[in-house]
């Protein structure tokens, strides 16, 4: 935890790693809030322009004023980082609520947003990203706005849980038949030579990471197919892997305990990752 996180309204901090809210605050009592996961290499941010513009995105779904421009929180980002003296491989964390107030259903007037982030080392999933990882296959039970980055995880806690209890790294979810995402990333499959995930609507989180294998995928010249796969597919899927700020591009190579093609991280999975490391500035680090 670091010693000097971003606090904005009504919280204050009693000792080095303890924020303290009133019981009624929004976020506590309603999971009325949303958040960013923003990845850090190196002391430096990585797309941190994309997860600036998918908070706002969220405040205005939920209807939450926050107390900053983008730019405002885009500096007090980077303080972040000089003031804990950030040099390695990371994470920050931002939280925004509809504040603290008597406990109502409806909007309190007149009440400020609370928000904090905080800065704290993640180094990076080196084995997983080389070797690749297992997943099992739940049912997608969450609400239908799935883009809001809400603090409403629970459906998401249980499917990861479930997927750890299997000693697996990831649950995929499904909905309708069709794979929307996994608890916590999104999921795309690859079959002669072409790359399939879930269209971005509202039931997938619009992933900051996503958007960018899309650009690799343009720039590599591998079609990217914005067209829904079902849990039957992966059976014949050449490929399977996931992305997120905190997993990267990871191969997925077994799911609900069956090898995934030759069960080994495939070589357009492997291209991906090399793109990914590229523009993220990094120098090869798997194993
Ligand atoms: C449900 C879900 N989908 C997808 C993602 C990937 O998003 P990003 O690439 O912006 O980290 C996340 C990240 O936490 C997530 O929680």
């Amino acid at each position: 935890m670091s010693v000097y996180p971003i606090i904005l309204s009504q919280t204050s901090l009693t000792n080095r790693d303890t924020l303290t809210y009133p019981f009624e605050e929004r976020g506590l009592q309603f999971g009325d809030g949303i958040y960013e996961v923003i990845r850090i290499y190196q002391g430096s941010y990585y797309l941190i322009t994309e997860h600036v513009n998918r908070l706002f995105r969220s405040a205005e779904a939920i209807k939450l004023d926050l107390p900053f421009s983008k730019q405002e929180i885009t500096s007090l980002l980077h303080d972040l980082l000089t003031q804990n003296e950030m040099a390695s491989d990371g994470i920050v964390y931002l939280q925004a609520t509809r504040g603290s107030a008597p406990r109502t259903h409806a909007f309190p007037p007149d009440t400020p947003a609370n928000v904090y982030a905080y800065v704290r080392d993640m180094p990076r999933k080196t084995k997983n990203l080389t070797n690749g990882a297992s997943a099992i296959t739940e049912r997608d039970t969450r609400w239908e706005n799935c883009y809001i980055k809400s603090l409403n995880l629970l459906p998401n806690v249980l499917a990861k849980q479930k997927a750890q209890e299997n000693g697996s790294y990831e649950a995929i979810l499904e909905r309708d038949g069709k794979v929307t995402e996994c608890s916590s990333s999104n999921i795309y499959l690859v079959k002669d030579g072409k790359i399939y995930t879930h269209p971005a609507t509202n039931r997938i989180l619009h992933g900051c990471v996503r958007m960018r294998v899309e650009q690799f995928a343009a720039d590599l010249d591998i079609p990217f197919v914005e067209q829904a796969f079902s849990v039957e597919d992966i059976a014949n899927a050449d490929e399977l892997f996931l992305s997120s700020s905190t997993s990267e591009i990871m191969p997925i190579v077994e799911v609900d305990s069956n090898q995934v093609a030759d069960g080994l991280p495939g070589k357009t999975t492997q291209k991906l990752q090399s793109a990914y490391e590229k523009d993220a500035g990094l120098v090869k680090e798997r194993i």
